[in-house]
């Protein structure tokens, strides 16, 4: 079953800026999407019109099969959207945030302890949940923010740049925790990132978004190995070059180089040991040894033909929370 089905989305602002241009895609039921791309591609415009809060121009989208734009109540129902910025209240406890969501979204009066409980231990916030949250940390302001979701119990949790304006260990224990709900509770994620890092390591699937338009879709894998081989470059005495011959299950010879011979593999990490075995037990010398992998970067520029750089915007978002944080200090 699908999570999300996204056909022909069209978003035109009245200023006439196509900021999304018929767009198509489909998330499965238990996966985590994201949608990466620079500064202005249109990410988030795209998931302001799936958790409704904006209307499309044009296309449909339906959320576990019920359509959007017919039954938006419906969908909310099943979905939790994470704005970029803060949303939570710095003069309300961690408690008291989840108690007036919890509210909002007509979680019964019977289940809502439990439920408040459950999500700030689940979160990891259970000891501080009495404190102001304008003394939280930023990453302890962004779990609030997906603790209010998980009181909702959303099918579908869409999050629009969830580490934006976090340090590194705040990033990581984020990913986490997302991962975590991914696969306990089989949470499909929709999220926005502009982190390449980001995209690779927490989603199953891309899709890489630019100016209105998704230039490619797949997983960062299948995208990575579409741009170009793995190599592994061996630094070797001149006379050992010469009669190199390499099995086919290590790899290709596909060229020379000074003293290097350049091999193709397919998994560069993992040959690598098996072809320094197959090299020392033929008593042939390495010098030195290399190997070169395509990221996300050499995806986008392929696919979107442009460089990817981080746009003005996410400087100043981040600013935003540190301000934010700051001030509420
Ligand atoms: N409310 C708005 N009115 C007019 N233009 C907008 C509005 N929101 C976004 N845009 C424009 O739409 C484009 C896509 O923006 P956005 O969806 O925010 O991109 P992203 O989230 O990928 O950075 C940009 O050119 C942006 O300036
Ligand atoms: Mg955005």
């Amino acid at each position: 079953m699908y999570a999300l089905q996204v056909k022909d989305l069209t978003k035109v602002y009245s200023s006439r800026i196509r900021a999304v241009d018929s767009i198509s895609f489909n998330v499965e039921s238990g996966e985590i999407f994201g949608l990466l791309g620079p500064n202005g591609a249109g990410k988030t415009t795209t998931i302001k019109m799936i958790s409704t809060i904006s209307r499309p121009t044009s296309g449909s989208i339906l959320v576990f099969g019920v359509d959007a734009e017919k039954h938006p109540d419906k969908v909310r129902e099943l979905i939790g959207y994470i704005p970029q910025s803060v949303s939570v209240d710095g003069d309300l406890t961690g408690y008291e945030n989840l108690l007036i969501f919890s509210k909002l979204s007509y979680v019964s009066k019977k289940e809502r302890d439990a439920r408040i409980i459950f999500a700030l231990e689940y979160m990891g916030l259970k000891e501080r949940a009495n404190e102001l949250v304008k003394h939280y940390s930023g990453g302890m302001m962004r779990r609030l923010e997906i603790a209010q979701a998980l009181v909702n119990r959303p099918k579908l949790l869409i999050l629009d740049e969830p580490t934006i304006g976090l340090d590194p260990a705040s990033k990581t224990k984020m990913w986490d925790y997302l991962k975590k709900m991914n696969r306990e509770f089989g949470t499909t994620i929709l999220l926005t990132t502009h982190d390449m890092a980001e995209a690779d390591l927490l989603c199953h699937r891309i899709a890489i978004m630019n100016a209105g338009k998704i230039a490619a879709i797949g997983s960062p894998q299948e995208l990575k190995m579409s741009v170009g081989v793995e190599m592994i470059k061996l630094c070797l005495d001149s006379s050992a070059i010469e009669k190199l011959v390499i099995p086919d299950e290590l790899g290709k010879i596909i060229g020379y180089e000074n003293s290097s011979v350049i091999i193709s593999v397919e998994n560069a990490e993992k040959k690598i040991p098996s072809i320094v075995e197959y090299l020392l037990k033929r008593g042939i010398k390495i010098e030195s040894i290399s190997f070169n992998k395509p990221t996300l970067n050499d995806v986008f520029l392929k696919y979107a033909r442009v460089a990817f750089e981080e746009g003005e915007s996410y400087s100043q978002a981040r600013m935003t929370r540190r301000v934010f944080a700051r001030r509420s200090r």
